[in-house]
């Protein structure tokens, strides 16, 4: 079984995808053993809770510096012992310490084709914005291991949106969310609690066969 905490800044639908996906036996071996947030008024903790999963708030603001905040992030991850910590939608970055303990454990959804559209400054509705500023017509959503770096990490999955004519940030936001993301991170979490994906000389890769343990 794979024991994953999950982590949120806001409203937590990417959260409720995967909860309703484990739900309806679409991603299997898979368990949600806590949700951590930045944010105590986040709904992704509301949501936990109607599942009656365990909801954490660590917030920056509560800790007297960032290295102080670091730690005791990091020490909340290791304590809770997950195979998988999956950011969904969460607006802090992760503590270098942190993605050091779980090297090629930790797994993200942003929302763009990248290496478009990422980076620092690229979160939420301001993705979408610089996509309609730019002009493009093709955008979409990637899921990617995480490594010191911003957005970064090897690519796991993909999945391209088109841009409308007529689009707003919130309309396209809307678009991604439904088309690509929550189709894309459940369907990532599922295949590496199923031994499906692996890092080849630092490329995701999809295994024969089932294979556990390889991430
Ligand atoms: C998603 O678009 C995610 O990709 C981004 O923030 C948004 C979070 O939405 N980084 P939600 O909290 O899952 O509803």
């Amino acid at each position: 079984m794979l024991r994953i905490v999950v982590c949120v800044s806001g409203g937590g639908t990417n959260l409720q995808a995967i909860l309703d996906g484990i739900d309806a036996g679409k991603v299997t071996n898979t368990e949600v053993i806590a949700v951590i947030s930045n944010n105590a008024g986040a709904k992704a903790l509301q949501r936990a809770e109607e599942k009656g999963i365990p909801g954490i708030c660590i917030s920056p603001k509560n800790y007297e510096n960032r290295e102080a905040f670091n730690r005791g992030f990091t020490d909340e991850l290791c304590r809770r012992k997950p195979d998988l910590v999956v950011l969904a939608g969460f607006l802090v970055k992760i503590p270098d310490q942190a993605v050091a303990a779980f090297a090629n454990r930790i797994v993200n959804i942003h929302p763009s084709l990248i290496p478009s559209f990422c980076g620092v400054g690229y979160y939420g509705l301001k993705v979408h914005e610089k996509v309609l500023e730019r002009g493009v017509k093709v955008t979409g959503a990637t899921v990617h291991f995480v490594n010191e770096g911003m957005d970064e990490g090897p690519i796991i999955a993909q999945k391209a949106v088109a841009v409308e004519d007529g689009d707003t940030p919130e309309i396209l936001q809307k678009r991604v969310m439904e088309q690509a993301e929550w189709i894309l991170l459940p369907r990532a979490i599922d295949d590496i609690a199923n031994g499906r994906i692996g890092l080849v000389e630092g490329k995701v890769r999809r295994l024969q066969g089932n294979v556990t343990g390889l991430i």
